[in-house]
């Protein structure tokens, strides 16, 4: 029963009251087992092989005039999702799972999701940042899935989180676990990627409100 998400109720069902109820408590919430190993590995073989093919870029900070790559920040690569295969595909059944719970609980008014693969090479890190900044972006609700099988705890690359914008003590680690979702609000959560010994692959997504229009989108993927 515990793993097949169909009989509790669809798709991501038995995670999904769980990360509402954290979102409204704690303004995050971390759901281990989340996905399935069967999609978590469909993932990692496509960043895998889209990196191999060479469609991964160092990623930016930033937007429009802003954008910039800034290595002192961040030194991650990453790879827009388009929803052309089928893992793709899977995964945005379970963000639009998601997003349908949030919206029912929390009127959020999420409406769409930007999602891109990332990869952090031993020693890649992305210091302390939030997600947006006073509805600049129109990113509302934070989401990151992990890819790593086997990950071990003395590897690093945890994700840092903070209660709030003004904290100073941190409210939790996350290890970056095959399966594991983190959601959190962009726009009150400060975060960061710990440097890590060894590769680490994830999904990081952005849902938005819908309130972008043509020439407000974001820098050229
Ligand atoms: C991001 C981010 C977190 C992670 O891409 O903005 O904070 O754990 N990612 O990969
Ligand atoms: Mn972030």
């Amino acid at each position: 029963m515990q793993d097949s998400a169909d009989l509790v109720g669809g798709v991501g069902g038995g995670h999904l009251d769980g990360l509402v109820e954290g979102l409204v408590r704690d303004s995050f919430a971390v759901s281990p087992g989340f996905a399935p190993l069967s999609l978590v590995r469909a993932l990692r073989k496509e960043a895998r092989e889209r990196d191999r093919l060479g469609e991964f870029r160092l990623a930016g900070i930033g937007r429009r005039q802003d954008y910039q790559k800034d290595t002192r920040i961040r030194s991650d690569r990453t790879c827009w999702l388009k929803g052309d295969t089928l893992a793709q595909c899977q995964w945005l059944e379970y963000m639009e799972a998601l997003r349908m719970a949030v919206n029912q609980s929390l009127f959020m008014g999420l409406f769409e999701l930007e999602s891109h693969f990332a990869i952090y090479g031993p020693g890649d890190y992305y210091q302390r940042h939030m997600d947006a900044f006073n509805g600049n972006n129109g990113r509302l609700l934070s989401v990151v899935l992990y890819l790593n099988e086997g990950w071990q705890s003395d590897w690093g690359g945890r994700l840092r989180v903070w209660p709030g914008p003004d904290a100073t003590s941190i409210a939790t680690e996350v290890e970056p676990r095959a399966g594991t979702l983190v959601a959190f609000l962009s726009e009150k959560i400060p975060h960061e990627v710990l440097a890590a010994t060894h590769e680490r692959y994830s999904i990081a997504g952005w849902f938005r409100c819908n309130n972008t229009t043509a020439d407000w989108l974001d820098p050229p993927r």
